[in-house]
């Protein structure tokens, strides 16, 4: 048996995947235990899942965060530590050709925001961060530092949708309206882009034609609730390893056989 991980999670809304994993944490099922758990929306929720269990919550308010960004940046400087050409050419969340202004604007609000994350999460040891229903991408800035060892990524994600298709912020509402038959779910390492990360696990279910939205998210999150569980125990069982069979191509995830 192998010792518990300990997990960090954020989250924005409801928490269905967070109640998951704490229960599966609760039984058993998973080798793992709550540090704690971060939302960029005071109002999440989810919070209350969290308090329910006796985890460790914070909050890091991103609206009031981005909107004073905005309106008067010289209240919030870059942290010290950023290399703003550094971050803008490792990225993949703005086009490198978009003004630059915008381009500029973006992401010093968004490390602004983490490092604000940053300084939270700092208070309490963890061995991967789970993002469960966080609607924010993560820039370099934030990944590098939870991420020291590039090839060994701390940080995952579940996507409500079959990645590569469908990234962004509705995956199951994009998937019915293109006219998919078949839906489904994706858990990854999160990387510089918006849900390109290695795949770790998928999981897909037909698409009938009473189906509704409605329907067809309920379906979904029962089905990832099962899914992100799964996933994390393998990492907390070591068996994920990620591979770059190309040389220089991109990175993917070999589920190694379980041991003994
Ligand atoms: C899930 O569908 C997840 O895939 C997506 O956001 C939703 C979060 O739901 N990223 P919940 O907050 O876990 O209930």
């Amino acid at each position: 048996m192998n010792t518990p991980i300990r997990l960090g999670a954020l989250i924005s809304g409801g928490g269905t995947n967070l109640q998951a994993i704490i229960d599966a944490c609760e039984s058993g099922a998973l080798s793992a235990e709550m540090a704690f758990v971060g939302t960029d929306n005071p109002k999440a929720a989810g919070l209350a899942r969290a308090e329910r269990a006796g985890i460790p919550t914070f909050a890091v308010n991103y609206p009031d965060i981005l909107s004073r960004r905005k309106k008067d940046p010289p209240t919030l400087p870059p942290p010290p530590d950023l290399d703003l050409p550094d971050l803008i050419v490792r990225q993949r969340l703005i086009p490198q050709d978009a003004p630059p202004a915008r381009r500029d604007a973006f992401l010093l609000g968004r490390v602004a925001a983490e490092s604000a994350l940053l300084r939270e999460m700092e208070r309490f040891s963890f061995d991967l961060l789970v993002l469960a229903g966080f609607m924010r991408v993560v820039t370099p800035y934030f990944l590098d530092r939870i991420n020291p060892e590039p090839d060994r990524p701390r940080v995952m994600n579940i996507h409500p949708a079959l990645l590569p298709a469908f990234p962004g912020t509705d995956g199951y509402g994009d998937t019915l309206r293109y006219g998919c038959k078949v839906a489904g779910c994706t858990v990854h390492f999160v990387d510089y882009g918006e849900d390109t990360g290695p795949i770790i696990g998928q999981r897909a279910f037909p698409i009938l034609p009473e189906d509704t939205l409605d329907s067809v998210r309920k379906k979904g999150l029962a089905i990832e609730w099962r899914l992100y569980p799964e996933c994390i125990q393998l990492f907390a069982e070591k068996r994920l390893r990620v591979e770059r069979p190309d040389k220089g191509g991109r990175p993917v995830v070999r589920i190694l056989p379980a041991s003994g």
